[in-house]
């Protein structure tokens, strides 16, 4: 298994930025699948940081990075991210970088109408990110997307744009909005298209040569199983699937290239934006989490609800993304409590559940059924070995491992690289 995916197992925000950090670094390749400029993490390579959004990780050391199909792509977003790095002295070229050319655009239309829908939702809005990544993902499965190839092409795309246009106008039409500037988004988009097109290529050809000739490809994935469309707390969910199973059609290579599934599972729960969260805290101890945790969106500045940890979710999140070992993030947050708890399962009418409905109303009316454990009183913050883990610690680690019938391939203690321990190393297992 040369190969690793990396994908977040509860609702996104689980601590993938330094694993995957960690991961890239040994890395020959790093491919982002699903997703958009919604993901957000931040890097710090010795005393500098960066921020990234769209771009795979592997950029900031010079490693092949690569935005597969399976991404919506902003090409404004793209090009301000580009050009911040490159001002932090980072290299970005045709060398290290490269675009799938069959990758769908998100256009300001896409970003209008995320506002304008979620605006008019009130109560019932989803809480987006207000990227446009839910409407330009709508727009390439119904057939009018605009897609990277395009930007070479742009003095034949009048009929794509008719299709486009003749849907959102209907669209702007209901929310009292003017109809789409056609001219406006066609000069946009020939003033950008020389930018993106130096980057664009069909990429499963290069990671075809890539993978010929033995090299080790990190699949980044964004966001977390249950924010998947299809698996996750819908239609609170983003519009991508963020299941393993995604690294291979977004990226154009085959189901056997993901190699080991790594999940990334936080020791508690969070989740920014609207929908179930069986665990969740609405008191001192939720905010204890929150504060502990610096628990605030890194895209949107939101905070984040924050619970305890539910064993029945990422046992589920684990079992649907195949994942091989999880790396488990943040146990320093649970430091200082006298007792933990981890949900075991739900009660809901009267019966007792061991997984996690679909019905959008079950999931929000199931009761969590917990196991309370001692806490630890000691710092486990740093810890690069189970000696230097307190045993309670370390028995909350066995207990979770055994309910989400997964095994723990590394724990982190810190956003310090060096501050893991690793049971497995997911590139030589
Ligand atoms: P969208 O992806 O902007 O459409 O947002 C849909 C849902 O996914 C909202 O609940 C967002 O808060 C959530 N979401 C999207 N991206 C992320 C992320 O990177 N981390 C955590 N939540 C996210």
């Amino acid at each position: 298994m040369a190969n690793v995916t990396v994908i977040g197992a509860q609702w996104g925000d689980e601590g993938k930025g330094k694993i995957v950090d960690w991961l890239a670094s040994r890395a020959d390749a790093v491919v982002r699948f699903q997703g958009g400029h919604n993901a957000g993490h931040t890097l710090v390579v010795g005393d500098k940081v960066y921020k990234l959004s769209l771009l795979p990780s592997g950029i900031v050391t010079g490693t092949l990075s690569v935005i597969g199909n399976g991404v919506v792509l902003d090409p404004w977003a793209l090009k301000a991210e580009i050009e911040k790095l490159e001002g932090q002295g980072v290299t970005i070229d045709a060398d290290n970088f490269a675009v799938a050319d069959n990758c769908p655009l998100i256009l300001p239309l896409h970003r209008d109408l995320d506002g304008l829908r979620e605006t008019a939702a009130g109560a019932g809005k989803i809480g987006t990110t207000g990227r446009g990544i839910g409407p330009a993902y709508e727009d390439k499965v119904g057939r009018r997307a605009i897609r990277v190839c395009d930007l070479a092409h742009l003095d034949q795309l009048e009929p794509q744009l008719d299709r486009l246009c003749a849907h959102h106008d209907a669209l702007r039409a209901g929310f009292d909005q003017p109809p789409v500037d056609r001219e406006a988004l066609l000069a946009d988009l020939r003033e950008i298209a020389p930018f993106v097109l130096q980057f664009a290529q069909p990429v499963w050809k290069r990671l075809k040569k890539v993978r010929k000739a033995g090299a080790k490809i990190l699949f980044e994935g964004a966001q977390g199983v249950l924010l998947d469309v299809d698996h996750g707390t819908y239609p609170f969910v983003t519009s991508s699937n963020t299941v393993s199973g995604t690294a291979a059609a977004g990226s154009g290579l085959g189901p056997g290239s993901t190699g080991f599934v790594l999940g990334i599972v936080k020791a508690y729960t969070t989740r920014v934006g609207s929908g179930p969260f069986p665990t969740e805290l609405d008191d001192a101890t939720g905010q204890r989490l929150g504060e502990r945790g610096h628990e605030f969106g890194t895209v949107t500045g939101r905070q984040r609800r924050c619970g305890w940890f539910d064993a029945v979710l990422v046992r589920q999140s684990c079992a649907i993304s195949g994942v091989t070992g999880i790396a488990l993030t943040k146990l320093d947050v649970l430091d200082g409590f006298d007792t933990v708890r981890i949900c075991t399962g739900y009660r809901l009418n009267g019966k007792i559940l061991d997984y996690f409905p679909s019905h959008s109303a079950e999931q929000a009316a199931v009761e969590p059924i917990y196991e309370e454990m001692e806490g630890w009183r000691e710092t486990t913050a740093g810890a690069r070995s189970w000696a230097e883990l307190p045993a309670q610690a370390i028995k909350y680690i066995q207990r979770v491992q055994e309910l989400i019938e997964t095994p723990v391939a590394l724990v982190s203690t810190s956003p310090e690289r060096e501050d893991t321990i690793l049971v497995r190393d997911p590139f030589l297992d």
